[in-house]
């Protein structure tokens, strides 16, 4: 597959002339090879293996799965590459350019499976543009290039995201990212396109602010105060692209989460019953039915969609469960998986492959190649189901030995 990422660097790449940032300065990517403990005399014999092409094998797999043609599934993974930039051609043998913490082994890549009774499912992929490309400020500023670059390759509109990128990309972004894009492969060739920006790119104190002054902009002028109380802002979200209603979306953290009060979360008119909330939050971490317990590991996000300006509160919710955090092993995780989505009436087969097509490794051999499990509602659609997939390029992290589930309360 590693005709893929030169073909990117010769051809599209948004990030030509190469192998130096602007000003002159050497890549991150450029860092030398670490040698290990005992590898003195004998350095590691390079497995040839880099990060675009591991990630356009598995990204060319699971479109199988999902049904995506060849010439389709072969413009996607060009694009994921071409949006990578440099790093694709960054050996594996390599660590990470950046710790991004897009994903827990600093893969800047991720998929996910977008799950609903009765339609075909929907591959998904997040990636981090420029990726470990010179100082965040400038990683942000070509991942803007690569935003723009996608968008006129599929003529999709940024006036949103133009309209209040500058709070987000400074000069000098804080925080641990700037730009994230995820791209929806629908079949025909034209992904439908998400941009995830950070609100504390100014600092975390200023984050409500960005957040509001964006809002302002954007003209959701009520979205704000509609939020639920939580802990931190932890991306701002936008739909780019051939959405029928394009979702601006705000991401909250909830530290310390108690089971039982998850459902004063949701702040969706005609959104899921409390027991629904419940149930999907006690089944994806594995908390007994009638038993109370705290997240004390990473926290439990939920999601809202605005998509009506007038409207006093979001049109949608998600729960996204860290189910990595809360589980011994992936074996596990795909167990509660397949409770959940048969309970939603969806075929778990292409989540079971999925697995199978991203690694050869035994599920029970580790955990985290599933790192969420979300349920999404949105007004005037059908509940979805959605799974986030990691690439594992790097690292796959051992199961764990504790117990597993949310630590119980009484
Ligand atoms: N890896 C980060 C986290 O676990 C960010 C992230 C990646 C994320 N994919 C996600 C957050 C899906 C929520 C849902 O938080």
């Amino acid at each position: 597959m590693d005709h893929i990422s030169q073909d990117a660097a010769e051809t599209r790449s948004p990030f030509l002339p190469g192998p130096t940032a602007p000003g002159g300065r050497p890549l991150r990517t450029d860092v030398p090879r670490p040698l290990g403990r005992g590898t003195a005399l004998l350095p590691p014999r390079p497995s040839g293996r880099t990060v675009g092409g591991h990630t356009a094998r598995q990204l060319l797999d699971l479109c199988a799965l999902v049904g995506l043609d060849a010439s389709d599934s072969a413009a996607y993974a060009r694009a994921l590459n071409d949006a990578l930039g440099p790093v694709v051609h960054r050996p594996l043998d390599l660590p990470p350019a950046v710790r991004t913490f897009l994903s827990d082994d600093h893969t800047p890549v991720e998929f996910s499976l977008s799950l609903s009774a009765g339609t075909a499912p929907s591959l998904r992929i997040l990636l981090e543009p420029a990726s470990g490309f010179g100082t965040l400020g400038e990683s942000g500023r070509l991942a803007l290039r690569a935003v723009h670059e996608l968008a006129r390759r599929w003529d999709i509109a940024t006036d949103q995201l133009d309209l209040i990128q500058d709070l987000f990309l400074p000069d000098d972004p804080q925080g641990s990212f700037a730009l994230w894009i995820a791209l929806e492969l629908s079949p025909g060739g034209v992904p439908r396109m998400k941009a995830y920006l950070n609100p504390s790119a100014s600092g975390p104190d200023r984050a409500g602010a960005t957040v509001r002054e964006a809002l302002r902009r954007l003209g959701h002028h009520r979205a704000y105060d509609s939020l639920p109380p939580a802990d931190r802002l932890v991306f701002l979200a936008l739909d780019l692209g051939d959405w029928d209603t394009p979702r601006l979306k705000l991401y909250t953290a909830h530290h310390e989460l108690r089971a039982s009060t998850v459902s004063t979360l949701n702040r969706m008119a005609g959104g899921p019953s409390p027991a629904e909330t419940e149930a999907f939050l006690h089944t994806a971490s594995g908390l007994p039915d009638g038993r109370d317990g705290v997240f004390d590991r990473r926290p439990v996000l939920t999601c809202h969609a605005f998509t009506d300006p007038a409207a006093d509160h979001p049109s949608g919710f998600t729960l996204h469960v860290p189910v990595r955090d809360y589980a011994r092993d992936d074996r596990e995780v795909l167990g509660r998986a397949e409770t959940l989505l048969t309970r939603y009436g969806i075929d778990p087969a292409v989540l079971r492959d999925s697995l199978g097509a991203l690694t050869p490794r035994r599920l029970e051999d580790g955990v985290g190649l599933i790192a969420y499990l979300a349920m999404v509602h949105q007004e005037g659609r059908a509940a979805r189901l959605t799974a986030y997939l990691s690439s594992e390029a790097y690292q796959v992290r051992p199961p764990g030995g504790r117990p597993s589930g949310p630590r119980p309360v009484r």
